[in-house]
């Protein structure tokens, strides 16, 4: 295997899952805000991604994309139940998301969970040149960077969670907490997108591991381990240029006319699972059009849900609640040819996504916790003028950088509601206004802003250390 001076190492290959006949692929954009962050940045990069192509068995060799190359890790029918559906997304993803569905400690999941990490490590150590710089990537391989280190000396070695660091009293549930930390803490920098997660780090780190910690370093065996936040943006140069195109000009004039171009549309955009509070948003819809506040001949909802690990079990029941839920509401409040929700469980590509953003009224962006909330920016990015209003929960990364979008507390149904209504009833000025700074503020940090400053301080604690 060829070397490379950088390496990513991603649960997931950014990668297509239909490789056609004659072995040619294409960037899948999977349905995620890793994978579409880093592509952006690694597609003109002379680069190695390690990572999982999302099936079972043998990895097959794959090509290059560009001057990336693809490094694939092989996972059993086990490995994928214990490592990616169990221990990291039914153990760390519900508890590192304020627990809003209970995690489960399952012993066994830990040895897989484990193991494949290790797998991760040394594929990694593999193709990465002496002296590289390896960027391992969120909450499915906490244990890579001190694996690699221990492997690999003379690499650098970053590690970026995508997701939230949950506050002390909660990440002290899990049984295994200390491997988990020193895990991470094998980085040189670690980066997260709030710097509240930093400050609970650093805390767990001086109780946990009697570490000396600071929330931008943390001292632990001797070594200096740097901290940070470094929130996660989109490609806003792509995003625009792909709103300009014809073809997505008039799908999103054509969807406005299906839609009923006099209604005023409220949109979603979710990966289906339980922390985007698509229920909760559900509700305040179906209240506010009980209640006779919203009327289905003037306004409608577009409910994309894309489906997501859908051999996890929270995630069947979610779909089926959604699912009765969406039906409800149609039968209850729809006319004949005139549904209440639009309500999409598919995956859309990118112009069709832009399209879409095009045609909301309200884009309604509503979940209990979310590290950051790349939906949120793609909107802002998409629209062609200034017209159009986001509502964005306080409790996603991005509140704390878009300001001027109607934040809301999504837990707060009553007010959701009042929330949803005072976007849809926002004068155009004041629209405009707070879409002109959103825009400013997602052009001066977009996702090559993201990529420096967290490249540039991986460098610099680097050298700090040496
Ligand atoms: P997460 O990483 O939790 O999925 P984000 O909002 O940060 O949440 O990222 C979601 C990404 O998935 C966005 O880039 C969005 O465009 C993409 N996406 C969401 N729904 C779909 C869909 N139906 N088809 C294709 N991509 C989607
Ligand atoms: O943002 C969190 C995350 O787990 C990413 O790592 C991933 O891009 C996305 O959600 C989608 O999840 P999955 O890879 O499980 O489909």
């Amino acid at each position: 295997m060829r070397q490379s001076s950088l390496v990513v190492v991603a649960n997931r290959l950014p990668l297509d899952d239909n490789i056609a006949p004659d072995g040619a692929c294409e960037w899948r954009r999977s349905p995620g805000g890793l994978a579409g962050a880093l592509h952006a940045i690694l597609e003109q990069t002379p680069a190695t991604w390690v990572g999982w192509t999302g099936t079972i068995g043998e990895a097959q060799r794959l090509p290059d994309l560009g001057t990336l190359r693809l490094c694939p890790v092989s996972l059993t029918e086990a490995e994928a139940r214990g490592y990616y559906e169990g221990f990291a997304n039914s153990t760390l993803w519900p508890l590192y998301h304020d627990a809003v569905e209970p995690p489960v400690f399952d012993r066994g999941w830990w040895e897989t969970y484990r193991s494949v990490n290790r797998r991760f490590a040394e594929a990694a150590a593999e193709v990465a040149e002496p002296g590289a710089t390896v960027w391992v990537q969120d909450y499915h391989l906490q244990l890579v960077p001190q694996l690699l280190r221990e492997m690999r000396p003379d690499v650098v070695i970053g590690f970026f969670l995508h997701v939230p660091f949950p506050p002390p009293e909660l990440f002290m549930q899990l049984p295994r907490r200390v491997e988990l930390l020193r895990g991470m803490l094998g980085a040189d920098l670690v980066g997260f997108q709030r710097p509240q997660a930093a400050h609970n780090v650093a805390q767990l780190a001086a109780k946990l591991l009697d570490a000396r910690g600071a929330d931008d370093a943390i001292t632990l065996d001797d070594r200096v381990v740097r901290t940070g936040a470094f929130p996660v943006s989109i490609d806003v140069a792509e995003m625009r240029s792909l709103s300009a195109r014809p073809y997505v000009v008039n799908q999103a004039r054509r969807l406005r006319h299906d839609l009923g171009s006099h209604k005023r549309v409220l949109l979603s955009v979710d990966r289906l699972d339980y922390t985007k509070g698509i229920e909760h948003r559900l509700t305040a819809y179906s209240e506010l059009l009980r209640d006779g506040r919203l009327k289905v001949r003037d306004t409608v909802m577009v409910q994309v849900a894309v489906p997501s690990r859908e051999r996890v079990e929270n995630y069947r029941g979610l779909r089926d609640r959604i699912e009765g839920e969406v039906g409800r509401i149609n039968g209850e409040y729809g006319r004949v040819g005139e549904p209440a929700i639009h309500y999409l469980n598919q995956p859309f590509d990118r112009a069709d996504l832009a399209a879409l953003y095009q045609t909301a009224d309200v884009m309604v962006v509503t979940p209990l916790r979310d590290g950051m909330n790349l939906v949120a920016k793609e909107f802002v990015a998409a629209r062609r003028d200034d017209s159009g209003a986001l509502v964005l929960s306080e409790f996603a990364g991005a509140a704390a950088e878009l300001e001027d979008a109607f934040l809301v507390n999504p837990h707060d149904v009553d007010g959701l509601k009042e929330t949803l209504l005072h976007a849809l009833a926002a004068d155009p000025g004041d629209l405009a206004t707070r879409m002109k700074a959103m825009r400013s503020y997602i052009t001066a940090n977009d996702i090559h802003a993201w990529a420096r400053a967290y490249l540039t301080e991986l460098d610099l604690a680097r050298s700090l250390a040496l």
